[in-house]
């Protein structure tokens, strides 16, 4: 069935775009190549705020908590869940930041299959309909048969590398059992290979920057660890990255958690160019740990381990949002450039 596609104008601009009313303002924006903030996608984080100036729409998910009702009473919508019922005039503060690299497009995909990595964190591989561009670093929405909403995972596998044509069929991702998430309980325990999803993106900041000629610091915590394997895939790709060292840090709450280093020491070059390192946060699963293994937080491990060097790096992270936080204060007490760090906070 054909969807019925609405103006949206921006307010004090000569700015538009289209939005179907089955799709998000935000998304939409998007795709046409306007510079909509965000980061999450999914509701949580409120940086996609706007205010509806004329016209009607609706929200996917009224209760997202990412708007408060303040936010409502005063005429304000989330971007990435709010749905055009018009035309309709908004008012928006656009930032050139994020103007997409590749415009995200929604395709169907077929579950290929998917395997352990730990107890709890699984790989699932999906082959798209419609070729998907994405960046190394990158995030996908997964809208799965019967769940509200669609969930925001990182592609894990390689994305383009140094502008060139490839485009990928195939998209990995690497997902946590959440306990009493629905999602992820659909994946784990109801897909079958052949079933369906779709698949929006790409989307997020926190991709890799092949131009740059700094080291490359990845700071990851449980589920975080598709995205900065992803960059690490694309680092150890590239061409133009060829002399790059990277250091890999690996958060985990106890040892049966550690996870990463066996992928990372498939790439060509690991062993003269790689660095991985495990922290545990946990009490300890045995006495003695393994020579590899720190105690502690990810945040105070790599403090100790470079200190000011850190500012010579450029630096990508992702994970619980307690580890990103820490993380971020560590690097901000230590004076690295905030445009030499790069995430998308997971929710
Ligand atoms: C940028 C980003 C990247 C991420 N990457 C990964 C990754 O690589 N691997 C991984 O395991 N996790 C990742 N996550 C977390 C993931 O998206 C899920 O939040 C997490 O897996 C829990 O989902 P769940 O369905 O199991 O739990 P649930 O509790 O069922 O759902 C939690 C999330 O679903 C969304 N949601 C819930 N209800 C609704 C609704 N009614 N309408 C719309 N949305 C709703 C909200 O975002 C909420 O945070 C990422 C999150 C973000 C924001
Ligand atoms: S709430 Fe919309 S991008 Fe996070």
């Amino acid at each position: 069935m054909s969807q019925a596609v609405h103006l949206i104008q921006l307010a004090g601009s000569d700015q538009s775009f289209p939005c179907a009313d089955n799709d998000t303002l935000l998304r939409a924006a998007l795709r046409s190549g306007i510079a909509f903030p965000y980061e999450c996608n999914v509701g949580s984080c409120g940086n996609c705020k706007f205010e509806l100036l004329e016209g009607v729409m609706s929200s996917c998910w009224p209760e997202a908590p990412g708007l408060s009702d303040k936010d409502r009473a005063k005429n304000r919508g989330l971007g990435c869940q709010s749905r055009p019922s018009g035309p309709l005039q908004i008012k928006l503060r656009t930032s050139d930041k994020y103007a997409p690299q590749h415009r995200p497009v929604r395709t169907t995909a077929t579950f290929v299959s998917s395997h352990a990595i730990t107890h709890d964190l699984s790989e699932f591989k999906f082959e798209t309909a419609t070729p998907v561009a994405f960046l190394s670093g990158q995030y996908a929405l997964v809208q799965m048969p019967g769940i509200a909403g669609p969930r925001a995972y990182s592609m894990s596998n390689v994305g383009l590398i140094n502008g060139n044509s490839q485009t990928r069929q195939v998209m990995e991702f690497q997902v946590r059992r959440v306990p009493g998430g629905h999602g992820s309980a659909h994946l784990f325990d109801q897909l079958a290979p052949g079933a369906q999803v779709e698949i929006d993106g790409p989307y997020g900041m926190a991709y890799l920057r092949e131009d740059v000629e700094r080291d490359i610091l990845c700071v990851a915590g449980g589920s975080g660890l598709a995205p900065m394997v992803s960059i690490a895939r694309g680092a150890f790709s590239s061409p133009k990255m060829r002399d790059r060292k990277l250091h890999f840090y690996y958060g985990a709450r106890s040892l049966q958690d550690v996870c990463g280093l066996d992928m990372l020491q498939a790439l060509s070059d690991w062993d003269a160019r790689g660095h991985y390192q495990a922290i545990i946060s946990g009490e300890p699963d045995t006495a003695n740990l393994p020579v590899p293994y720190l105690r502690g937080f990810a945040h105070d491990a790599v403090a100790q381990s470079f200190g000011e060097r850190l500012q010579q790096m450029e630096i990508y992270f992702a994970g619980p949002a307690l580890m990103g936080q820490s993380l971020l204060k560590t690097l901000i007490d230590l004076k690295v450039p905030m445009d030499q760090v790069h995430f998308d906070q997971f929710y």
